[in-house]
């Protein structure tokens, strides 16, 4: 274990006992936030920390800076003291809630964006992302998995590491999938927009409230494995994920809906509708309204209590999430967000022919599949917080938001 994951470690310790982290579809559970929660500040500034109480009350916070040597704190004011990183934490008095903010302090004012000081720290420290967070380096940490067991040959922890982005070939550390929207790991062309990373950081997997659990073995990703019933599909009951180390021969969820998807694309209309027949599992009568439609418009079909998604996506309008209509074909090929977000692909604009169709980088598949990166982030309805706590820009000092910084970091030339 990397030494600086020793002593956050230590940290988060000590805050599980006071900190109850936020439960339930919409964060219920008393938790603190702090504004920034990373910050630079050159040796002889301050920087001040801004701290509220959710879902509960505080009217006095105690503040404590873990090394005095390099930061000092005073009701929120930091003081860079001397070159290195502290944890400045602050619990609420009444609530007992409580959380840290990093402060790196430099020897000199800062012009430039950089991966050890800006980026780094939000990967390697725990709590970061949210109360309870693991540090993205847990579970990526080398860029190794066969001996090592880091979990998509991924390093999040150093430069080189992340640069050579996910499931790189392990001896020549090439061709792995670019976490920054380059063209290829090695490129500089970033697009931060259209990012993997910012996607994993960002997304939530759905169905939620309640969310899907997340496996570290990655077994329930392919969803529930499936029977037929007087030719129908359903999930097995008890739900069961078997499929995951054998997905051609144990039907699923996630297949069932690959299926109908690449036989919508072979037939070459969009406008078939959801009655034409499809194969999958070796049944050859199912249809996307009796077979794929359930699967988002009932509860209960992926986990033991999954939501319908209909109970958030149930129109083609505002007041429904995303503007998305998962209760029907059209909805289907319609899209969200007014069709600039279709479903079946991962584009930006409206789908306009089955050739269009590509499961591989579909909105459905990655939400049905992918987890959130740190796993467990609570769901917030509202999505504030969907990119990460405040952080400190040091070049232009201000407040931005965690996924902005690494933006604003790749756009100045993502320096070390
Ligand atoms: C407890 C372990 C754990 C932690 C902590 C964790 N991850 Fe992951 N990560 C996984 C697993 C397992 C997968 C694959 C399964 C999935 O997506 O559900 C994954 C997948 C990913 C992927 C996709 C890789 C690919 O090839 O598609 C990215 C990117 C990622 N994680 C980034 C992060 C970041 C960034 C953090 C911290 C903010 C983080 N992870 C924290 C375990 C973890
Ligand atoms: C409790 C409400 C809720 C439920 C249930 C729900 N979603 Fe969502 N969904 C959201 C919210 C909120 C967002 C945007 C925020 C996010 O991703 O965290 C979203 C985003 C999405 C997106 C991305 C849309 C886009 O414009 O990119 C897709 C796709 C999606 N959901 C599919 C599903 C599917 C499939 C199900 C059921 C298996 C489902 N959702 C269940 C609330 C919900």
């Amino acid at each position: 274990m990397p030494k600086n994951k020793i002593v956050s470690c230590l940290l988060l310790g000590l805050m599980y006992m006071a900190c109850e982290g936020p439960a339930g579809t919409d964060g219920a559970g008393t938790y603190l936030t702090v504004s920034p929660a990373l910050a630079s500040v050159a040796a002889g500034s301050t920087v001040l920390i801004a701290v509220s109480t959710q879902n509960g009350e505080d009217n006095d916070y105690t503040w404590e800076s873990s090394d005095t040597d390099i930061a000092t704190v005073s009701n929120g004011t930091v003081t860079g003291i001397s070159e290195g990183t502290a944890f400045i934490s602050v619990k609420g008095q009444s609530s007992g809630a409580n959380t840290n903010a990093i402060v790196t302090v430099t020897n000199s004012t800062r012009s430039d964006y950089s991966f050890a000081l800006d980026i780094a720290p939000m990967m390697t420290s725990d709590n970061f992302w949210f109360p309870g967070a693991d540090a993205c380096t847990w579970c990526h940490y080398a860029n190794n998995e066969e001996e090592l067991h880091s979990k998509h040959v991924m390093d999040l922890g150093t430069y080189e590491g992340i640069m050579r982005g996910a499931d790189p070939d392990p001896d020549t550390y090439e061709d792995g999938h670019p976490l920054f929207g380059e063209t290829e790991t090695g490129d500089t062309d970033y697009d931060w927009s259209n990012a993997m990373l910012k996607s994993r950081l960002r997304n939530n997997r759905m169905p939620q409230a309640p969310a899907w659990e997340f496996w570290r073995d990655e077994s329930n990703r392919l969803g529930p494995d499936l029977e037929f019933v007087d030719g129908h599909a359903q999930p097995i009951r008890p739900i069961q994920y078997t499929s995951w180390d054998d997905p051609d021969n144990v039907p699923n969820a996630l297949g069932l809906v690959e299926a109908w998807v690449a036989d919508l694309k072979d037939g070459g209309d969009l406008n078939v509708g959801g009655d034409d027949p499809f194969s999958y599992g070796g049944e050859d009568n199912l249809t996307f309204n009796n077979d794929v439609l359930p699967f988002f418009t009932d509860g209960s079909m992926w986990f033991d209590g999954s939501t319908s998604c209909v109970e958030c996506h149930w129109g083609n309008i505002e007041e429904s999430y995303h503007l998305m209509d998962l209760s029907s074909y059209d909805g289907f090929i319609y899209g969200a967000d007014g069709g600039e977000h279709p479903v079946l692909n991962g584009t930006k604009t409206a789908l306009g022919s089955t050739d269009e169709i590509d499961w591989g980088s579909s909105r459905i598949k990655k939400r049905l599949r992918d987890n959130r990166m740190p796993p467990d982030a609570p769901f917030l309805l509202s999505e504030e917080n969907r990119d990460g706590p405040d952080v400190w820009d040091p070049v232009n000092g201000e407040i931005v938001t965690a996924v902005d910084l690494i933006g604003l970091w790749l756009e100045a030339g993502a320096s070390e």
